[in-house]
């Protein structure tokens, strides 16, 4: 087993452990400010109702829902993510809030089950850092989305105020596991998340492996003072 296959399984198992609590340590966590995040995203995406657009690492659908609201009734979203339990709640979140215009599918990031150009734009939330093979995914979602179409990245990063940097680590690196303990979601899971942060590569870097992955006009947005970060990327 190679070591992209043994991340891959790993990140598999956690996440499916942690569905059922998934949503509720979202909120927690991020005080709700998850749901404006993936708002703000959505809208720099340049989809238009009636668009087509795929979410991937979907996990529990809430980016494909606010894609979903964003294309409309005439407009269609796909999400795609390799962890069945995740896929299962999405499915159900969909039926439970009416939305007709919005599939899931398992899958996996790095070899994305479309035709080259079908989408208007291809979104991950919180996914990147994740993906065993951060450039293949990269390069998969440009290789789905159509000339002119967009590929967005929202993503946890690093607070860039050095006043708020303290704060910032008390909450993610001592209060995350413990708070995931207290709601019983798996203090581990919790754990590798800060952990996963802080491996992650910077905001510069991430934006140069976009333009490597062939978008053109990369930039991107801080949120909450850099704690969280959109990169947008456009395909020529
Ligand atoms: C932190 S969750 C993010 C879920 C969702 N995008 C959100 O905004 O809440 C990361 C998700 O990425 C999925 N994932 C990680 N690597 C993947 C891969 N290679 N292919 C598909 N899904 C993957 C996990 O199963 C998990 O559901």
């Amino acid at each position: 087993m190679s070591n992209k296959d043994g991340k891959e399984a790993y990140i598999e198992s956690l996440f499916s452990s942690i569905a059922p609590k998934y949503d509720l340590l979202n909120s927690v966590l991020s005080l709700t400010r998850h749901k404006a995040w993936r708002r703000f995203a959505v809208s720099k995406s340049g989809v238009k109702p009636g668009g087509k657009a795929l979410d991937v690492c979907c996990g529990t659908g809430d980016f494909a829902f606010e894609l979903a609201r964003r294309v409309g009734s005439a407009g269609s979203v796909v999400g795609v993510d390799f962890s069945v339990p995740m896929i299962e709640i999405a499915k159900e979140k969909a039926a439970r809030k009416g939305f007709d215009n919005v599939e899931f599918a398992a899958g996996n990031a790095c070899t994305l089950p479309f035709e080259d150009d079908s989408f208007d734009c291809a979104t991950v939330g919180f996914g990147l850092r994740n993906v065993a093979d951060l450039p293949k995914a990269l390069s998969e979602m440009t290789r789905v989305v159509r000339p002119g179409g967009r590929v967005i990245n929202l993503e946890i990063s690093h607070v860039r105020l050095p006043l708020l940097r303290p704060l910032w680590k008390f909450w993610f690196y001592f209060l995350t596991p413990r708070t995931a303990s207290f709601f019983r979601a798996g203090r581990n899971a919790y754990e590798y998340l800060p952990d996963s942060v802080k491996a992650f590569m910077s905001r510069e870097e991430l934006a140069e492996q976009m333009t490597a992955s062939g978008l053109v006009d990369v930039h991107y947005y801080d949120l909450m003072f850099g704690a969280v970060c959109v990169h947008i990327g456009t395909k020529p």
